[in-house]
This record gives structure tokens, C-alpha cells and sequence, in this order.
């Protein structure tokens, strides 16, 4: 936290922070897997830093520590808490001191956590497939917001989404975009199968560049399957052969269900993939290895803390699953 390794239990900001009134912060998700041939590495690394530093621009926010420091204050952290695998999030927010829409003297924070948690849609979403429903709310439109950013404020639409969905019954909200056409899960992107391609919404229809998204679409294309990125109709979830999600959170899910549409049981073609994407995740596939940064061994033994998504919110002090973005 700004530069100092601190206790769980003491990572505490102060009540007029601007981001906590305004959402004036960016995030990211990524995860450490502990692999095969690598041991403890975070996928992705450098590409999700990237992307932080690139969504604090966008929001005029000035990271007070570079990229690279943040990435081995992310790596000491995993080996001081003796994970093997975890969830990282760092975040970046205007901190307590002026306040107001307009607040460029107010600090910059920035926090990186760390902790175990599991599959964000569950293990047997991942074996099985999930629930979607459509929501009644549309994705943030470029006209207003920035769906590139990963923007804490933004999450706010997200929220509503979900909770709609599942206080519906449902796993996952699909949102369309502010023309109506598909847009993404409320933390993933989206893929449909039809006629054997597969499709998946593009950059103009207010998708979050999702980096698990580019890495399905290299394996997907590696593998010898046509990948078309382009507008997807509502219908075409429907009359879709299979479809799923994707996010560093809830890794690649199958769809079995959108809107009482049975889609079935996960197709080959979602299987093959996500079997693959799974190796690369773990470090069994040769030829993704680069998109591993290792950690090194854990330096302590610390027995993890509890996963704020199985236990009550009261006992850890944090949001419970499905709050926490991804
Ligand atoms: C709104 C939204 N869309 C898509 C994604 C998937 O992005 P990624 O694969 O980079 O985790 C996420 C998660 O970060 C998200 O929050």
C-alpha cells in the first residue's frame, strides 16, 4: 500500500477518500497459477499492468510508482504470503484530500491485494455451464463513459446488471450494448458458436479488451478455428451451437442456458479450447509459456487468508463474491 507491505487487517484508507465518494480509481484482476514447469506465475503480467497504466490515463490519474515496480511489489507480496496461487488486484484511486469533482492535489494511491479465490462462476459453472440472462440494463456507452478503461466508478453498471440476473436465478448478466447488439458478461467477454466459427463482439460495440479474450482468440485461432470478431445480434445468443465466457476471473465458462434458451451441455468446440486454455493457464503448453511471469518461491509459510468470496462479509471485512468485479 503506497509503497509498504501492510497487514490485511490495517489496509484501511480514510473516510473522504475521492475515489470511495466518486469512483475516481482504476483496477485490474489477474491471477497466479501455480504451474507445471514454472511454479507460482501470474498470467499475463506486464499485459494487465498495461492496461492499468493505460485506464489511470484516461481518468487523468498519475500513478506515482512505474509499471515495472509495481510488478515485483506484486511478486514479493505473493512470496511473503506463501500463496502458490491467488487473485491479485491492484487499484489505483484518488486518495483523501481535496474534494470536489475537480481534484488534482488529491493523492494518488495505490494498493495491490492479494488473495486465494476460487472460480469467480464456480467449478462446476466451469464443468457444467452457467446461466445467462440478458439485462434490462445496457452496457456503459462510449458517449458518456470510457468501456475501454477499467474503471472503478464503471462498475456500477456492472453491478446493476448483475443483481438484476441474479436475483433472477441466474449465474451471469449478458449486456448489449447502447445500439442493442451483444456486448459481454458483467466481468467477461463473450463467444458464440455459429455454423462451426466462432464469434465474438468487437472493439465498437463497448467491450472491456479483455485480455483473456485475446489469448481464447490466439489459441482458438492457433488450434485452426475461424475467430470472427463483429456485431452479434440478441438472436444469435439463442440460435447459437455454443457459447461462453471469458474473464480472469471466471476463467472460460460455458453457457448452457441464456433467457430459459437451452444452449446444452458444453459443445467440443468450448471444451477443446478451454481445455487448452487451462494448460496455458498452468504452464503445460509449450507454446504460451511467454505469457507467464514466474514468482519464485514463497518466502513464508503464512497459513492464506480467508477467500472473501466463501465467508460472511463480516468476518473478513470485505465484500462478499459477485462485488467484487473481476
Ligand atoms: C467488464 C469486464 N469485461 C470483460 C472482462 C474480462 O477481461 P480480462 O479477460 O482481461 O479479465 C472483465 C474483467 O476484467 C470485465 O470486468
Amino acid at each position: 500500500m503506497n509503497g509498504e507491505f501492510v497487514p490485511w487487517d490495517e489496509a484501511n484508507v480514510h473516510v473522504l477518500s475521492h475515489g470511495l465518494h466518486y469512483g475516481s480509481g482504476v483496477f485490474e484482476g489477474i491471477r497466479c497459477y501455480d504451474t507445471d514447469s514454472r511454479g507460482p506465475a501470474v498470467f499475463r503480467h506486464l499485459e494487465h499492468l498495461d492496461r492499468l497504466r493505460k485506464s489511470a490515463e484516461l481518468y487523468y490519474l498519475d500513478l506515482p510508482f512505474p509499471v515495472e515496480e509495481i510488478r515485483e511489489a506484486t511478486k514479493e507480496l505473493i512470496r511473503r504470503n506463501g500463496f502458490r496461487s491467488c487473485y491479485i488486484r491492484p487499484l489505483a484511486f484518488r486518495g483523501a484530500g481535496e474534494m470536489g469533482l475537480y481534484a488534482p492535489s488529491a493523492p494518488i494511491d495505490v494498493i495491490v491485494a492479494v488473495w486465494p479465490w476460487g472460480a469467480y462462476l464456480g467449478d462446476e459453472g466451469k464443468r457444467e455451464g452457467i446461466r445467462a440472462k440478458v439485462a434490462s440494463v445496457r452496457r456503459i456507452s462510449p458517449d458518456s463513459l470510457i468501456p475501454h478503461a477499467k474503471a472503478s466508478g464503471q462498475y456500477l453498471n456492472s453491478i446493476l446488471a448483475k443483481t438484476e440476473t441474479a436475483n433472477a436465478g441466474y449465474d451471469e448478466a449478458i449486456l448489449l450494448d447502447q445500439r442493442g447488439m451483444v456486448c459481454e458478461g458483467s466481468g467477461e467477454n463473450i463467444f458464440v458458436i455459429r455454423d462451426g466459427q466462432i464469434v465474438t463482439p468487437g472493439h465498437n460495440s463497448s467491450i472491456l479488451d479483455g485480455i483473456t479474450r485475446k489469448s481464447v482468440i490466439q489459441i482458438a485461432r492457433d488450434l485452426g478455428y475461424t475467430v470472427v470478431e463483429r456485431d452479434v445480434a440478441r438472436a444469435e445468443l439463442y440460435l447459437a451451437e455454443e457459447a461462453f465466457l471469458t474473464g480472469t476471473a471466471a476463467e472460460l465458462v460455458p453457457i448452457r442456458e441464456i433467457d430459459h434458451q437451452e444452449l446444452g451441455p458444453p459443445g467440443e468446440i468450448t471444451r477443446v479450447i478451454q481445455s487448452k486454455f487451462e494448460d496455458a493457464l498452468h504452464g503445460r503448453a509449450e507454446e504460451y509459456l511467454e505469457w507467464l511471469d514466474p514468482v519464485g518461491e514463497p518466502t513464508a509459510a503464512t497459513p492464506p487468508e480467508p477467500d472473501p468470496g466463501e465467508v460472511s462479509a463480516e468476518e473478513v471485512g470485505e465484500p462478499a463474491s459477485g462485488t467484487l468485479g473481476s
